[in-house]
């Protein structure tokens, strides 16, 4: 225990100590590290978070997948001041559509399978929706529409995220991602938070793309932005919001905290040529930099991948900071989830006489099957397509003993444990 608890603190020190020392960076990082200077409770803030995260990753081995699909609930805030910025729906449904393949490894230029890489490559089993119910529960497109008089935003003073100063305030961050979509100062492509600071900074919570790199239609690749036409500075930025850093750990050779990323010396440009190892920690002689990943700074077609140690993190945020959204109600219905504890469906009485009630706060939930399963693993009774609850069950036919209640919604399963003693 000791042991582990240095083992962590050496970690944090680690962790944190490249970005404090650092310059040239993306405006998420350089954010992010100043509110860490300025904030000590975020600061123990973020290294809870770490530990979490680790303990995350140790306990869920990145071999399997997990066969659960996570669906995140995206809003879309388009904040113009001239009409072109006022972009298409279909321009907003191309970077939704171009999100849902880079998470889910179903790029057209994902790496061929004798890529040196190509082990590496991973779908991360993160998807996304636009949002079709509100914070309030009204149906929604999932798209705002903000004029305002502001010719350009800047990362500095975060105006496109509040009413007040001309940008349009955030939906509750813990049931949505919050894309705001606007031109932005000088050549920033986008910005984004990380997940450790939603407590402290919620109304800040999400993800700012310039309308000239998002999605792949209409505006996108403007106005000389022609190699980020294809909607990946959204990936990028989303890979911040779910907790990644850049590869290079954003100094000489850092650490971005996930194994199976390649160190790399700083961040690339353009496109390399593979294998790229001017930039290489481990000199020549290897494959050299994993410059294709998302989390670097390539053009928008020269990046192809996350790796499976980066979608593990991503997931572990998703356990952790942000596992409200597991059972955010923006795209309809609640998912069972193996993150949802216990507590979300309970059975009453436990230990019973054979006949108990099944019961759940989750609303809209999806259709749920319900088994009872002996603690062999045979199936004895099944319950189909139930659609509302309190949902009473008698089972005063079985033997006295443990069995197990299985509900699933298709893809996803939970599992509890019973007792019938007559
Ligand atoms: N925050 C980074 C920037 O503004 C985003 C880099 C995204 N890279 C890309 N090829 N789209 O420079
Ligand atoms: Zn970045
Ligand atoms: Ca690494």
């Amino acid at each position: 225990m000791i042991k582990n608890t240095l083992f962590f603190i050496v970690l944090i020190f680690v962790s944190f100590s490249h970005l404090i020392a650092q310059n040239n960076k993306c405006s998420s990082v350089k954010l992010h590290e100043q509110r860490m200077m300025e904030d000590p409770s975020l600061f123990s803030q973020i290294q809870k978070s770490e530990i979490v995260t680790q303990k995350w990753i140790l306990d869920h081995p990145k071999t399997n997948k997990s066969g659960q699909i996570i669906t995140i609930p995206v809003v879309v805030h388009v904040v113009y001041n001239t009409i072109v910025e006022n972009i298409s729906d279909a321009q907003i449904f191309s970077q939704i559509e171009i999100l849902n393949q880079d998470f889910r490894l179903k790029n057209t230029n994902s790496l061929p399978t004798n890529h040196p890489y190509y082990q590496f490559t991973a779908d991360t089993e993160i998807e996304f929706c636009l949002a079709i119910k509100d914070p309030f529960g009204n149906s929604t497109s999932g798209i705002t529409r903000t004029k305002t008089n502001e010719v350009s935003f800047s990362d500095a003073d975060d105006k496109v995220k509040y009413g007040i100063k001309g940008g349009k305030d955030n939906w509750d961050p813990t049931k949505y991602l919050n894309l705001w979509v606007c031109n932005l100062k000088g050549d920033l492509l986008g910005y984004a938070t990380f997940p450790s600071e939603l407590t402290n900074y919620k109304s800040s919570d999400g993800v700012v793309i310039r309308h000239q790199t998002f999605g792949n239609i209409g505006t996108a690749g403007s106005e000389g932005f022609t190699v980020n036409s294809i909607g990946r500075t959204a990936t990028h930025e989303i890979g911040h919001w779910l907790n990644l850093n850049h590869i290079w750990g954003d100094a000489n050779c850092g650490d971005d905290l996930v194994d199976d990323t390649k160190p790399s010396k700083t961040e690339n440009y353009d496109c390399p040529t593979f294998p790229f190892n001017p930039n290489s920690c481990s000199g020549t002689g290897d494959n050299g930099e994993m410059f294709m990943n998302y989390m670097d700074y390539v053009n928008d077609d020269c990046m192809s991948m996350f790796t499976a140690g980066q979608g593990l993190r991503m997931r572990a945020a998703l356990n952790g900071d942000r596992k409200s959204l597991l059972t955010s109600n923006g795209c309809g219905k609640a998912f069972l989830n193996e993150v949802i504890d216990a507590n979300s469906f309970t059975i009453y009485p436990n230990p019973s006489k054979g006949s108990f009630e099944i019961n759940t706060q989750l609303k809209n939930l999806e259709t749920i099957n319900i088994e009872i399963v002996n603690l062999l693993g045979e199936k004895l009774v099944k319950f189909s397509t139930i659609q509302s609850f309190p949902y009473q069950v008698n089972l005063n036919d079985l033997p006295n003993g443990g069995y197990f209640v299985k509900m699933t919604d298709g893809s996803i399963s939970l599992t509890q444990k019973i007792f019938i003693s007559k």
